[in-house]
Formats: structure tokens, C-alpha cells, sequence
């Protein structure tokens, strides 16, 4: 099967929010903001844009009918400042316009008094002064207290990790259309079409069955349209129900940049104990997570931190220690990973300083320290279908990894300013969101009397290759061919309480529900079938290449003629599915539970060169052996895999979000904050699947893919690291990402 929509995107011809036609009398909405991280508003000047040519409104928190409220977990955000605000970016008021360029143009004629407030950026600063949001977090497993007397060497240190920027194609975008009587409709480009009907309906006080949120894709997501589509979505909902009109509402690059919350940097203290063979008896680690200035998924992020704090490794003794620290920067958010790649990041670059000081290879700690069967995580379930060291063992020998360090070594023996640096970088990623109630999906499967099949589910397709899944997973449960599955966009009149697409369970959950759904509709068509062939095995039919089988043998009935069969003696040709993970829980009282339904496992050997007197690095190659269950489409998942890595190597290595002491965003475009690009790549990517259904819960065996991928990136880091002391060993580098050129120079060369 080609993948769904590779035809269409080749050609441009997909359409996204403001690709749809337009309607007759549409306006454009552009944002004002806040100039600065933190003050009070004094006085805010809006009358000369409000009568400036083609402006229809400018609105502010005044005319809001419902509520002036958009937070998710926690009730601290408000879509349009009232008294206060706190980061620069802030949205303050809304102008609407007969154009998007009066609409900008009229924004600039605003001007606001603000009494400045001081400003925190620091995450340990604002720790200490008590912002933090929610309380913080402690799991535990053994007792660390006592174990480090009885470890041979102990080790701390402290990571300071780089935030990411989303750099989706497609900037946050929606388009707002007020229907008949008290009714709304938009099209947004959202992970998470029920929240953005759920905040619009409280932004205008209507109940939510008023609110339509239609999704046909987005260009890239990445965790940024999980919860931060929303502000958008209802700012044009407010503009389009104040004018009455429709509206539509797109960032520009700069705009969506300066406004929009970023992966979380985090400040990381980490202590480490081993015995002098290298075997972890203890570890602790105190996450700081720079949440910005809402709560918005922060503390959904930092609990994704703390259950992978170990990776994939079993430690005896740990004690995990996060808090969310709110700063005045625009609020964090997900990001692929979802707070996995900071806590992995810490564990690496513990065991990293630990074999330095070990004078161990860094491999050799990593692989004595794997996870294995029915090892206990800190947050209390044990380890199932654990195939770490497989993968281990499989990376090793396939890849020749002794004979790449070896070679390695060589290299760096003859060579004086250029030096080669490897790692191995194994990840162990939890599927399932933590949040257990957000384990749910359904699906609507309409089978037409010619045979034709609609599919709904709760899915967004974001670039991922959800749709082509989805078709796979109905082709096969139905036993027909994928052309005749049209698989709709994401609508809430159809599908109700959708959760989000993201924790990479989009394709487990939606497909399982369609499964679901599928099942009910081939039970009343076997059911049909024993009356219409006589028969008493309705369990004996199977429909297999669009043919009725019975007990091996073929009817002679052919799809086509099943259902026009069927749908004549009046048989429901329609039906909703309903998944929700079995097994799961998590007690935040006892930090106990089972919050998985399985670990995704894989290990990357990541090769680099450094230039010594230039700081600046290629990447020779990065090679994956991938536990990936019965993939649907192994394109699919390869291209999940490749991006993953990518954007895993772009955030170590590259984007490098700089602040100026005002609090504003240096890298704010393009050409400052560097992306990966082909060049950047790797020359030599290779990938080997483990096909491996065990721990999977489906469809067909097979395992979420979108996120783990990302954490291979993280090797990149400590690659590049031993280059560096293979140049010079004398120095401490310390444990700072990203890890540009830049950052490699000066550490290579401080004096
Ligand atoms: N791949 C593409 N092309 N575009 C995206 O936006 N988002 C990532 C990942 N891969 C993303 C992507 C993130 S953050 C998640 S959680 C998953 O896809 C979501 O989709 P899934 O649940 O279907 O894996
Ligand atoms: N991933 C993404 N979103 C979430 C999660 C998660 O694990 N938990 C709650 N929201
Ligand atoms: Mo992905 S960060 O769960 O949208």
C-alpha cells in the first residue's frame, strides 16, 4: 500500500486551514501582545486601531461572553490578559480586519502602559523563590540514603538542557465560522479537537454540543498542537462571534515563534554510586523544569520525566525528585518525548561522568546496567517482554560496534586535530499517556450499499501516517481492498471526547476502536449470512481478497453482493467502537502503579567526527536496531523513525533557543535557530527492525512509534563528547545542550 496522502502533498494539492475555499465575507485576525515578561497593565490604547480603515473590532478579556479561561490541567491561563501579564507574547487583544495585512498594520497602532514587574527566567531561581506550579514530585524505589557508603565511587553533577522549538510547517492556524442560531464551527489545526470545542464553547458560554471542531490535517504537530492550538482557535472563534462573520486567524513564522511554548529546558542535579565494576546501586536526580508562565502540560511533562528517569535501565536504589518552576517565558509545552528525552538526557549524562571516572568505557557501564525481565521500575511496575538487552546484543554484533570503536581509537591514535567519537544511546519509552483516563478512543465506521466504507475516529493526522494506518487496520479487518476505505477528517459531531493525538497512541487506541467497530458490523453480516446460505457456523465465515469463505471454501457471495444483500433485508450497516486500554493505573498518593501497557525498546550507535580547532562535527552515521512489533506499513514506521532521529539530533546538537536579558527571543527565525537539514544528516542512517509482537496490545501486533525514535538523537551528545576528550582529556566538559559547534569550540579551547 502507498502511503495515503504521499500523491497529493507531492503535488500541493492537500489542503490544510486556509488552503479551504474562502467564504463570502471572511475576515483576519491578528494578535497583540505583551512587549514585556512581566507587569501590570496600566492603561491599553485601542481606539486609534479601532477606527483605522477596514478594522471591524478590536477585542479584548471585556468581550468575552463566558469565561476568560483556556488552562488545561490547571485553571491559570487566560486567553486575553486582564491585570497582569507574564512573558512577552502574551496575547492582549485581537484585532479583526477586511485583511490580514490591515488586520497587522492596526495591531501596531496599539499601544499599552505596563508598570514592569522583575522577571524570572531561571528555573532553580524560581524554585527557590517558591513559583512553582503544582506540588513536587518524589518517587522512590530501595533506600539511596543508605547506599552510597556501600558504593565504591560516587559521582554528581549538573545538566543544564535546551529547550526545542515545534518549527511545524504549518503555523498554528484556524478558521472560526459562525453557523445558524448559537452555533460555531471551526477548522482548526489541533492535536486535540475536543479541547478546542470544549475552551471555545467556555470562551463564548455555550454548551459544547454548539461548538463543531473540524480537523482534516496538520502540517506537523509534534506536540505543539496538543494544547496550544487552543488560544487560537478561540480568539477566531470570539472574532467571528463578535462580527458575526467568519475568521480565520494564522501566525506567521516570527509570531508563532515569539508567542508559542517550547519543549521544556530543564536544570538537572544528579548523583550517582557504583560499585568498582561498574554496577549502579544508586542514583538520584532532582529535575528543576522550566514550565514558562502557565501550567498548561507542564505537569503531565514532568511526570513523563520521572518515569523515565532510569531509561532503560534497572538501579536498585533511586530516589526521583521533580518540581515545575514557572518563569516569565512563554509556557512549555509537548514536544515529542514529552518530557522522556530530559530524563533520559540526565541518566546518560550520570553514567557518562561515572565511567569517566571509572576510566570504564561508557558502553560497559550501559550494558552491565540493562533492565531485565521483571525488574521493578521506581514507579512500580516491573518490566515485561523486556528486550532491551536483544537489542543490545543485536546492535552490537550486527553493527560491529567493537570494531567501530576500535577503529575509532585508531583514528584518533594518528590523527591530531580531528578526532571520532561514538555512543550507544538505548531507550525504553513508555506507551500509554500517564495520565490514564486519556487512554480512551472511538471510532464510526458507515458501510454504503455499493460497498464503499466510511471511517471516523478521533485521530488527527499530523504528518505522521495516521491515515494510511488507519486504512491498513480497516482494509484488514474488513478482508477487502483499501481502496475502499475513505477515511473522514477529525469532526467532534462524529467522534465525542476525543483525547489528543499524541503520547504516540494514536494509531493503538483509534485502530483498536475501529476494530472494535468493524467486528460488531461482520457479526451481523455472519449473522446474515447463516440465514441466507443455510448453515449453521456463523464463526466459519471469513471475508478474505473481498470473498465470503465459508469453512475455507469459497461462497461464491462477493463483497459487493454481501452488502447490497444485507443492507436489503434491513441490516445495520453501521457502527461505533469504543476502546480504553485494559490494566493501567497510577496512585500519585503512593507514586505506585502500572501506568504502561507495554515498553517500546531500541538502541542507536551514533558515529561523529569533530574538527578540533573549529568546534564544528558531521555526523558519519547512526545505526538502529528498533523493537517495533508487526509494523501496519513499514514505510510508515521508517519515516517515523528517520524524523524522530532527526528531530532528536537537531535538539542536541543545534537549536539553540537565546534570550536577551529583556527576555526576547535572539533565535527568532530561521536563519538564528538552526534546524537539521540534509546536510546536517548523517551520511549513513540504517535501521533493522526487530519485529517483535510480545507486550503489544494491537492492531495486528503492532507497537507505537512516534516518539522513541526522538531519544536516539540524545547519543549524539556524548559522541561528540568523547571526540572532545580524545582532544583533550584533561578537561571536565560539562553536561550543556545543545552541544553546538560554538559551545564545542570553547570548551575545547577556554583559555
Ligand atoms: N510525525 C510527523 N510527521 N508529524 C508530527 O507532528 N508528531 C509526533 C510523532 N510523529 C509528529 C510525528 C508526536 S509528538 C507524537 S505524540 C506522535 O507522532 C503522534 O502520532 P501517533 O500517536 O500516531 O504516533
Ligand atoms: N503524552 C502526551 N500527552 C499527555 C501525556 C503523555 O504521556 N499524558 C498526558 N497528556
Ligand atoms: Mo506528542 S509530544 O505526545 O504530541
Amino acid at each position: 500500500m502507498n502511503r495515503i496522502d504521499a500523491a497529493a502533498h507531492t503535488r500541493g494539492e492537500s489542503r490544510f486551514v486556509d488552503d479551504m475555499p474562502l467564504p463570502s465575507g471572511m475576515l483576519y485576525a491578528s494578535v497583540f501582545s505583551s512587549p514585556v515578561m512581566h507587569g501590570n497593565i496600566r492603561n491599553l490604547h485601542v481606539q486609534e486601531a479601532r477606527l483605522a480603515k477596514g478594522v471591524v473590532a478590536v477585542l479584548t478579556w471585556e468581550n468575552i461572553p463566558g469565561e476568560n479561561q483556556i488552562g488545561s490541567i490547571i485553571q491559570d491561563e487566560e486567553l486575553l490578559a486582564k491585570g497582569t501579564v507574564h512573558y512577552i507574547g502574551q496575547p492582549i487583544a485581537v484585532v479583526v480586519a477586511e485583511s490580514q495585512e490591515i488586520a497587522k498594520k492596526a495591531a501596531k497602532k496599539i499601544s499599552i502602559e505596563i508598570e514592569e514587574l522583575p522577571a524570572v527566567t531561571d528555573p532553580k531561581e524560581a524554585f527557590e523563590k517558591g513559583y512553582i506550579i503544582g506540588a513536587p514530585r518524589t518517587f522512590a524505589l530501595g533506600n539511596v540514603d543508605s547506599m552510597w557508603q556501600k558504593c565504591d565511587l560516587v559521582v554528581e553533577g549538573s545538566c543544564d538542557i535546551g529547550g526545542q522549538e515545534h518549527v511545524y510547517l504549518e503555523t498554528q492556524r484556524s478558521r472560526a465560522v459562525p453557523l445558524e442560531g448559537e452555533n460555531i464551527r471551526i477548522y482548526s489545526a489541533t492535536q486535540s479537537p475536543s479541547a478546542v470545542q470544549h475552551h471555545v464553547a467556555k470562551i463564548l458560554g455555550l454548551a459544547s454540543h454548539s461548538v463543531e471542531v473540524e480537523v482534516k490535517r496538520l502540517g506537523g504537530g509534534f506536540g505543539g498542537k496538543e494544547d496550544q492550538a487552543t488560544p487560537w482557535a478561540c480568539m477566531a472563534a470570539l472574532a467571528a462571534w463578535a462580527t458575526q462573520r467568519p475568521v480565520e486567524l494564522v501566525l506567521s513564522r516570527a509570531d508563532d515563534i515569539k508567542m508559542t511554548g517550547k519543549r521544556h529546558p530543564y536544570k538537572s542535579d544528579f548523583k550517582i554510586g557504583a560499585t568498582k565494576e561498574g554496577i549502579v546501586l544508586a542514583y538520584e536526580v532532582k529535575h528543576y523544569q522550566n514550565s514558562g508562565a502557565t501550567a498548561d502540560l507542564s505537569t503531565a511533562v514532568l511526570e513523563r520525566t520521572m518515569f523515565h528517569s532510569t531509561n532503560c535501565y534497572y538501579i536498585p536504589h533511586v530516589r526521583i525528585f521533580g518540581a515545575c518552576c514557572r518563569t516569565n517565558l512563554p509556557s512549555n509545552t509537548a514536544f515529542r518525548g514529552f518530557g522522556a528525552p530530559q530524563g533520559m538526557f540526565a541518566i546518560e549524562s550520570a553514567i557518562t561522568k561515572l565511567a569517566e571516572k571509572l576510566t570504564m568505557p561508557r558502553e560497559e557501564i550501559q550494558a552491565k546496567n540493562l533492565l531485565a525481565e521483571g525488574r521493578e521500575f521506581p514507579y512500580g511496575q516491573t518490566a515485561a517482554h523486556c528486550s532491551i538487552r536483544s537489542v543490545w546484543e543485536m546492535a552490537e554484533t550486527k553493527y560491529y560496534l567493537q570494531r567501530i570503536q576500535k577503529q575509532a581509537h585508531q583514528f584518533n591514535q594518528s590523527h591530531f586535530e580531528t578526532k571520532k567519537g561514538v555512543a550507544v544511546m538505548p531507550v525504553c519509552f513508555g506507551i500509554s499517556f500517564t495520565t490514564t483516563y486519556l487512554n480512551q478512543a472511538s471510532a464510526l465506521v458507515h458501510i454504503f450499499t455499493d460497498g464503499s466504507v466510511s471511517v471516523s475516529t478521533g485521530g488527527v493526522e499530523m504528518g505522521q501516517g495516521l491515515t494510511t494506518n488507519i486504512t491498513a487496520i480497516a482494509a484488514k479487518a474488513f478482508g477487502i481492498n483499501p481502496g475502499r476505505i475513505k477515511v473522514e477528517c477529525t469532526n467532534t459531531t462524529r467522534i465525542a471526547n476525543m483525547s489528543p493525538s499524541a503520547a504516540s497512541a494514536t494509531t493503538v487506541l483509534n485502530g483498536n476502536a475501529l476494530i472494535l467497530a468493524i467486528n460488531q458490523i461482520l457479526d451481523r453480516l455472519k449473522t446474515f449470512l447463516v440465514q441466507e446460505l443455510s448453515v449453521s457456523g456463523k464463526e466459519e465465515f471469513s471475508i478474505i481478497d473481498e470473498k465470503v469463505v465459508y469453512d475455507g471454501n469459497d461462497t461464491g457471495w462477493t463483497w459487493d453482493q454481501l452488502i447490497h444483500g444485507a443492507y436489503l433485508k434491513r441490516i445495520d450497516l453501521s457502527a461505533h467502537g469504543f476502546f480504553a486500554t485494559p490494566k493501567i493505573c497510577f496512585a500519585t498518593t503512593k507514586e505506585k502503579g502500572h501506568p504502561f501497557a507495554y515498553h517500546v525498546y531500541g538502541a542507536a550507535i551514533i558515529e561523529i567526527t569533530l574538527d578540533c580547532l573549529r568546534g564544528s562535527y558531521d555526523i558519519d552515521s547512526v545505526k538502529i536496531v528498533h523493537d517495533l512489533g508487526r509494523p501496519l506499513d513499514d514505510i510508515v514506521d521508517r519515516a517515523q523513525i528517520e524524523g524522530g532521529l532527526a528531530q532528536g539530533l537537531g535538539w542536541m546538537a543545534l537549536e539553540d533557543l537565546r534570550f536577551n536579558d529583556k527576555g526576547q527571543l535572539l533565535s527568532r527565525d530561521l536563519a538564528t535557530y538552526k534546524v537539521p537539514d540534509a546536510h546536517f544528516m548523517p551520511d549513513d542512517i540504517e535501521v533493522e527492525f526487530l519485529k517483535n509482537e510480545k507486550g503489544s496490545i494491537g492492531p495486528y501486533g503492532s507497537k507505537a512509534v512516534g516518539e522513541p525514535p526522538f531519544m536516539y538523537g540524545i547519543g549524539v551528545f556524548f559522541a561528540t563528547r568523547n571526540a572532545m576528550r580524545a582532544f583533550r582529556p584533561d578537561i571536565d566538559f560539562n553536561f550543556a545542550s545543545p552541544l553546538t559547534p560554538e559551545r564545542v569550540l570553547l570548551q575545547l579551547h577556554p583559555e
